[in-house]
């Protein structure tokens, strides 16, 4: 008896629809949380910090105003990856102030979490754009925090690696340039290309810092951390060392692809080798998905091609790169994980996670309706 009436008061407290109930993914499916609600961490990212899994992600609105952030940056916790408890707002933007960086309204956008074992700080950074200046700020935001789940506090934000050259710097960058320039490319829209090296847009930049747009973060097995951007107006991605607190850039950093518009960086490791995905330069609308692989983060990088293959591959299946999350016990698994974006209402956005498989050293993704861990062998 006193079990039964125990079962009734936890399940009263805790909602018995708390229980784990999915044991497999649907990408693209609504996946409903703990309480019901279809997840609202887009342009996410992943932490797997002592045996539990983080994801963090804009916490987005419907109607127009849906893709600026009304509230901040939501995290979900879960320790089997199907099932996500809402653990609330991480970052919350600021209400009382319209000029603080992070001001209600605001764009937010894919932020990403990593934890720091030298400082014990958990540390957040994302893309943000200040408020009502649409696109044009192109900036780098840092938050910190001493707990996984928050809240976290925000530090700075900036326009990365203002004063330093890149490893790759071309001798046409140090010439003098004007620092009016900007690139007529606007993404498949049908502006004209131009190419950004005839522009030297890193040159105008040097002082002030690079623009920073899609990012992700990567944390090597040494703990070295990586910024990944978009950069020079999209043009061309950087990849940038952190310093060992991880709160800022140090300095040290790579062009890649010039030219080449890739955005919604996602870098990974496998068998030694770096691997990056990335998206063409289209907004919301899906486009092919771009792989390239390196022997060392600044070493040669040689694209690879459309990782994706079978229906929809030249899309994406519909979506857009957002990160690679490794999965632990497992040997090999690692997840590519994508936005199905829906800027009508965004709060629609739906998850496409699926294995990464490899041919020879070329990571492959096939749409799969439902799959499971099952698809990667026990470490
Ligand atoms: C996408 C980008 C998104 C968002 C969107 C705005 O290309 O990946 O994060 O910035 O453009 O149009």
């Amino acid at each position: 008896m006193r079990i039964i009436q125990l079962l009734v008061i936890s399940c009263i407290l805790f909602s018995c629809s708390e229980t784990n109930k999915n044991q497999a993914f649907t990408p693209g499916q609504l996946w409903p949380d703990n309480k019901g609600t279809h997840i609202n961490a887009h342009g996410g990212g992943i932490l797997h910090f002592q045996g539990k899994y983080y994801w963090f992600g804009e916490h987005k609105g419907s109607g127009e105003i849906g893709n600026t952030a009304q509230v901040g940056v939501s995290c979900y916790s879960s320790d089997d990856l199907y099932n996500w408890k809402n653990e609330g707002i991480a970052l919350k933007v600021v209400e009382n102030d319209s000029t603080h960086d992070i001001a209600k309204g605001c764009i937010l956008e894919r932020p990403k979490v990593i934890y720091n074992a030298k400082t014990r700080k958990f540390v957040m950074w994302f893309h943000l754009e200040l408020k009502g200046k649409g696109y044009d700020a192109a900036r780098s935001g840092v938050a910190i925090s001493d707990n996984v789940l928050g809240p976290y506090t925000f530090v700075k934000s900036f326009r990365p690696e203002s004063g330093f050259w890149p490893v790759n710097v071309q001798p046409y960058h140090l010439k003098p340039v004007s620092d009016t320039i900007k690139s007529t490319y606007c993404g498949g829209k049908g502006c004209l290309p131009a190419h950004p090296d005839s522009l030297n847009i890193l040159g105008r930049d040097f002082k002030n810092g690079q623009m920073a747009r899609d990012m992700n973060l990567f944390v090597d097995d040494d703990g070295t951390a990586y910024h990944i951007y978009a950069s020079e107006e999209n043009s061309t991605l950087h990849i940038s060392q952190l310093t060992n607190d991880y709160l800022s850039n140090s300095g040290k950093y790579i062009r890649l692809f010039s030219g080449r518009y890739m955005e919604a960086p996602a870098m990974f490791k496998h068998n030694d080798k770096y691997y990056l995905f990335a998206s063409d330069c289209t907004g919301w609308a899906p486009n092919a998905a771009r792989s390239a692989i390196a022997d060392s983060v600044f070493g040669n990088w040689t694209e690879l091609g459309n990782p994706c293959i079978g229906k929809d591959s030249a899309l994406t299946f519909y979506s857009q790169s957002t990160f690679v999350l490794p999965v632990a016990g497992k040997k090999d698994a690692l997840i590519f994980i994508s936005d199905r974006w829906n800027p009508k209402d965004h709060t629609d956005g739906r998850y496409i996670w699926l294995p990464i498989l490899f041919e020879k050293e070329k990571p492959v993704l096939k749409w799969m309706d439902t799959w499971s861990l099952d698809v990667f062998a026990n470490e």
